[in-house]
């Protein structure tokens, strides 16, 4: 770190961001509560020719490029677009292991089972603080240089007590959106005990973790927990303060949606067997103060081939939807937001702005955040400069790397190139 730049690595003074071809700001998010279902281009807020400063981490003045105030610095776009940087509002990147040879027996015929989940937890438990730390850094430096500013980790692997807890200190480390997801499985020490494990999970576990989560999740499913288990963990957790998210629907038609809804969780997540009970139940949801999210994660269904949930039917009605990757070893081992998006516009049939939409809007809805996955006047400055003239090609240009820089909190954290920086054309 050098003497010009500030304790969280940001240069001193203001930096304008200048000949951005397209900006996508996502204004109508700032409008109030949204639904998802967008179909233009104006829906995204997109402004041609435009520039922003950023000073002080957020973002200072956004508007036309021929408008823009002088800034200490200037960092030349020419012509690139803009978007909010992503809100990946579901990952698991706190284990250790690899499953590889299951992904590979899937690709060969065999079906996912939650049971893969165990050998994840025998790694993990095995695993030195040290190994964990390294993988979450891995993992979370994939993230933003995929463009993702603001993403949530869940625990899960450990079930035991300490490996609950260790799980989220370092998740910690690395976000401040933290999931306390003990009740992820029933671990093999706990066969034959389900009430003993759910005691644990309820109590001591809850105990040692609930300082170090904002959240609470639970994986209601099958071969995971029920309706009444679920609600058993999900309101000790809300008792303790934390915010519940439930994993539902994801293998099976099952009640995890309405346990989501019901307990006026912030996101129900995966969707993807729902029935037309479950689909209003989220649309309704979003006319009251706790809108439950309908988060997809098409980084699952691909890995694991699965049949996708079906967005259109979501949108149509009104939900909220967002994008998230699940990165986690077993069924969706991605940390691309891009590749989610694109999965959501080719084999979703969401169209690319409401892809985009629910990568950024959607998953910061889904985290109940406010201040990010939009560019505003005094939002922080978490921005992707993409290699591309619009958007639109972070799902026509599938699988390919169109970061140019990422930006978080006003700190370029992520660029292909050095010669931008300065520049002075
Ligand atoms: O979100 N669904 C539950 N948990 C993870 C998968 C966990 C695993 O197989 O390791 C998920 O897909
Ligand atoms: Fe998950």
């Amino acid at each position: 770190m050098t003497s010009d730049v500030s304790a969280q690595g940001r240069p001193p003074g203001s930096t304008l961001v200048t000949g951005i071809g397209e900006l996508v700001t996502n204004a109508r998010a700032n409008e109030g509560p949204t639904r998802s279902g967008h179909n233009s281009d104006d829906d995204l807020g997109i402004m041609r020719d435009a520039a922003l400063v950023i000073s002080d981490g957020v973002v200072a003045w956004v508007g036309p490029s021929q408008d823009a105030p002088p800034a200490d610095r200037r960092i030349i776009c020419a012509g690139r677009a803009v978007i909010p940087g992503f809100v990946d509002s579901h990952s698991h990147v706190i284990f250790a292991g690899d499953r590889s040879a299951e992904f590979a027996a899937r690709m060969a015929g065999q079906p996912y089972t939650a049971g893969g989940i165990r050998t994840t937890v025998a790694a993990t438990r095995a695993a030195s603080d040290e190994a964990l730390r390294r993988t979450a850094a891995g993992l979370t430096d994939e993230l933003v240089r995929s463009g993702s500013t603001t993403f949530e980790i869940k625990s899960g692997y450990g079930l035991t007590v300490e490996d609950e807890a260790r799980s989220l200190r370092i998740a910690a480390e690395f976000t401040s959106e933290t999931t306390f997801l003990g009740a992820h499985v029933v671990p093999a020490d706990y066969a034959g005990d389900r009430r003993g494990y759910l005691d644990l999970v309820t109590g001591p576990m809850l105990d040692a973790c609930a300082p170090q989560a904002r959240w609470v999740d639970v994986f209601c499913d099958r071969g995971a927990f029920d309706a009444d288990e679920a609600r058993e963990v999900l309101t000790a957790g809300m008792a303790r303060g934390l915010v519940a998210r439930v994993h539902a629907n994801q293998l099976q038609h099952g009640p995890g949606v309405q346990v989501a809804v019901e307990v006026g969780a912030a996101s129900a997540d995966h969707c993807t067997h729902l029935s037309d009970a479950d689909v209003l139940a989220l649309a309704d949801s979003t006319d009251t103060p706790t809108t439950t999210v309908a988060t997809l994660l098409p980084g699952a269904e691909f890995s694991t081939r699965s049949p996708y949930p079906d967005a259109r039917r979501l949108l149509d009605a009104g939900a909220m939807v967002a994008l998230a990757t699940d990165c986690n070893p077993g069924t969706s081992f991605t940390t691309s937001m891009p590749l989610c998006i694109a999965l959501a516009v080719r084999e979703m049939h969401m169209t690319v702005a409401e892809a985009l939409w629910a990568a950024t809007v959607g998953g910061a809805t889904a985290l109940r955040r406010a201040d990010v996955g939009r560019v505003a006047v005094g939002a922080p400055a978490d921005l992707c400069v993409l290699d591309a003239p619009s958007y639109v090609h972070l799902a026509y240009r599938p699988g390919v790397d169109l970061m140019h820089q990422v930006w978080r909190n006003g700190v370029a954290v992520h660029h292909r190139r050095t010669d931008w920086i300065n520049a002075d054309g």
